[in-house]
């Protein structure tokens, strides 16, 4: 019988040149209209790797149960397709095979969900990236690679045992090019409120999050 390791936390850093090389493509988001805020914008888009390929497959509406989402669950989105030229670049194809080697959907053909998102946030105001509190997305993994925080105060990355756990079980800043992994079905998350550093200037958090 073949041994398997179970999947629990892995974060890592990327390349320093890869984030950089990426930010450009969230300036031209469109907003994610299934949020009640003009600070939240995104797109999606859906993967599988075939033999040595990955494959983009055709795009389509994205659903979550309202046992995972309690904001949104149950409502079936139609987010804006993730741009083209971005997904061809050296630098996207080496974030999203980095989470598919590391989480073995390289090898399984697991469909992985990738969603692009900026937040921002003005100094006068908090901005809830995470608006469904601590929570799991109903997958198996979720990654989470950050591409760009400017001006941004908070916006803490918490991993924690249980929903109704007061600590973390990691309590960090995500900072660009840097990517965390988790076992979806064994931890929650959390990203705490971000506030602008910069007086009457926005902040601005861009990531992308994997689901598989
Ligand atoms: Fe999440």
């Amino acid at each position: 019988m073949e041994m398997e390791n179970k999947f629990l936390i892995e974060a890592f850093q990327t390349p320093k040149n890869i984030a950089p090389q990426l930010s450009s493509y969230f300036n031209d988001l469109p907003v994610d209209k299934y949020v009640d805020s003009d600070h939240r914008f995104r797109s999606y888009a859906r993967f599988q790797a075939e033999n040595s390929e990955i494959v983009r497959l055709p795009h389509s509406t994205f659903t979550q149960s309202s046992e995972f989402n309690r904001v949104v669950g149950d409502i079936e989105r139609d987010f804006a397709e993730m741009d083209k030229s971005m997904i061809e670049t050296p630098h996207f194809q080496h974030v999203l095979k980095s989470f598919m080697q590391r989480t073995g959907t390289d090898k399984d053909h697991s469909v992985v969900d990738v969603h692009q998102i900026r937040v921002t946030c003005d100094s006068d105001a908090t901005s809830a990236p995470a608006p469904e509190g601590i929570h799991q997305d109903g997958y198996r993994f979720v990654g989470i690679f950050c591409v760009q925080r400017k001006n941004i105060s908070g916006g803490y990355t918490q991993i924690f045992a249980s929903p109704v756990e007061q600590h973390p079980h990691m309590n960090t800043v995500l900072e660009e090019n840097q990517f965390v992994i988790l076992n979806d079905s064994r931890y929650f998350h959390h990203i705490s409120e971000t506030l602008s550093s910069e007086t009457g200037e926005k902040g601005v958090r861009d990531v992308f999050v994997f689901t598989a």
